[in-house]
């Protein structure tokens, strides 16, 4: 199946931005690693980051055209921030695990809250880019089972 790895604003900056909060390593190695977890697993991954909204949501919409089964998404500070992306997630109803490398609860109080949570399979966050592969773990033991 098609999964799709969104990543929000400041994501094209892993590896230099706060390396004390969200590690040395680039979101081009996350994505190669997703990448081939994913093949290993029968599935194909598509990546795609963004810093501007209104091209998270196009490409949200996009992949309700494109057989896109589900999705892992690290909204970035749009988690806390826009009602648009949750009405995107909403209008496509494509199942989606909500990603963070940080523990969002263990840092500021304006991280604590998400406009996604409340819509994803779940939320992942806390392991560093592991939260990337044990999201695809998940998503890939989703795609096994028929949702009943
Ligand atoms: C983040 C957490 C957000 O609060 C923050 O704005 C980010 C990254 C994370 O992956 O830990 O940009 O989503």
């Amino acid at each position: 199946a098609k999964i799709l790895v969104l990543h929000g604003p400041n994501l094209n900056l892993l590896g230099a931005r706060e390396p004390q909060i969200y590690g040395r390593e680039t979101l081009a190695d996350i994505n190669q690693r997703l990448a081939e977890h994913a093949l290993s697993a029968g599935h194909e991954l598509q990546w795609f980051q963004s810093n501007a909204e209104h091209e998270l949501i196009g490409r949200i919409h996009q992949a309700r055209d494109d057989q896109t089964a589900l999705i892992l998404c690290n909204a970035g500070a749009f988690t806390h921030t826009s009602i648009a992306l949750r009405d995107a997630f909403a209008a496509v109803a494509i199942p989606f695990i909500e990603v963070h490398l940080s523990n969002v609860y263990a840092r500021e109080s304006f991280r604590h809250h998400s406009y996604l949570s409340d819509l994803a399979i779940g939320v992942i966050c806390g392991f560093g880019s592991d939260s990337y592969g044990l999201a695809l773990d998940a998503a890939i033991r989703r795609l096994q089972v028929p949702a009943s």
